[in-house]
């Protein structure tokens, strides 16, 4: 059962066409001309239509433009009265499904339309389901992104929490870790590399001295020089976060760039002594941004020294204790393109 529009001038051929239709159990529209037919075709939804070619005024295959041209789904079958190859021909290549030579046969007339409904369900059928199919991959893919999204958020919470919790027991380096991510994150920036490893470097620096929190809060505070046990016992805090983080599951190797973070180029960091590219890139620019904040900052045995001095202190060891490249890139932020040490 379809809707189907029958357009021709001659009212008899047109009436008997709807009739031979109707009996096939088809809905059946009819229309005298070309401009009748649209107007038809922008009420429901129409499946097939027939139409004269020849009519006066404008013709079947005007029709045909026309309905191409708003993009109406339905298959049109020609009625024509000089069935040549070309005519046939002719009215497929502008789209038509097929055509039925005058005097109209019943037989031809119902097999066609009958033939061109079976083609336009089946492309409704193809439509529905690719519409259905392209709704399910659209929400799919919103609730996916919107735990991702949710997942980053837990994940920049709790990174944010636990270097606040540090922050909290030493209030000496309140604010160092943020300053050095920051500072990290823009030399990695400068440098141009990959927005991946950049996320990875942020977060070690956010946690770079989360090992802090098992040292004695005196020892942290502690106004005077420290004694070499207690700078022992200092010395040890990158691998109390390396043992607390390494069981996170990052995307990054986060507790690999935190327990590095004082290792320098020519071996002589802690804690494992490493040397030249065995200290991840991420880790041999947390070292710059530590140094230069750790020593423009105040700390307890010692009011600020400056970023003057942070400066030079790494420039002197470009290139033996400090990456030369990223010691270049973190002058330039400071000395050209007017970077502060600050909070984010
Ligand atoms: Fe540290």
């Amino acid at each position: 059962m379809a809707r189907v529009l029958v357009v021709d001038d001659e009212e008899g051929l047109r009436d008997t066409m709807a009739q031979f239709l109707a009996r096939d159990g088809h809905v059946c529209l009819t229309a005298e001309s070309v401009e009748a037919a649209l107007v038809a075709l922008a009420g429901d939804p129409v499946d097939v239509v027939v139409t004269d070619i020849v009519m006066p005024g404008r013709s079947g295959m005007d029709l045909l433009q026309e309905m191409n041209a708003l993009s109406l789904r339905c298959q049109v079958i020609v009625v024509t009265g000089e069935p040549t190859v070309e005519t046939a021909s002719d009215a497929v290549r502008a789209g038509a499904f097929d055509y039925v030579p005058k005097p109209v046969s019943r037989a031809r007339l119902t097999q066609v339309v009958a033939a061109a409904v079976r083609l336009k369900k089946s492309e409704d059928e193809n439509d529905n389901y690719r519409e259905n199919l392209e709704r399910l991959v659209e929400s799919r893919t919103g609730s996916l992104n919107a735990s991702v999204e949710r997942l980053k958020r837990t994940l920049e919470n709790t990174t944010q929490a636990l270097s606040a919790a540090v922050e909290i027991r030493d209030l000496y380096t309140a604010g160092h870790q943020r300053r050095v991510a920051r500072l990290a994150g823009a030399i990695h920036q400068k440098l141009g590399r990959g927005a991946d490893e950049g996320a990875g470097l942020r977060i070690a620096g956010l946690l770079h001295d989360f090992g802090k929190l098992a040292i004695p809060a005196e020892i942290l505070a502690k106004p005077s020089r420290l004694s070499a046990i207690e700078f022992a016992l200092i010395q040890q805090h990158p691998i109390t976060a390396w043992e607390i983080l390494k069981g996170l599951d990052f995307d990054w190797p986060v507790a690999e760039i935190v327990r590095q973070h004082h290792e320098r180029l020519d071996g002589s960091g802690y804690p494992d002594q490493l040397k030249g590219d065995d200290i991840r890139f991420e880790a041999r620019i947390l070292a710059v941004a530590d140094t230069v904040e750790a020593m423009a900052s105040h700390r307890p045995y010692r009011p600020a020294l400056g970023l003057d001095v942070a400066l030079e202190e790494i420039s002197r060891g470009r290139g033996t204790r400090f990456e030369a490249e990223v010691v270049d890139a973190c002058l330039e932020l400071f000395r050209d393109d007017g970077m502060e040490l600050a909070d984010d």
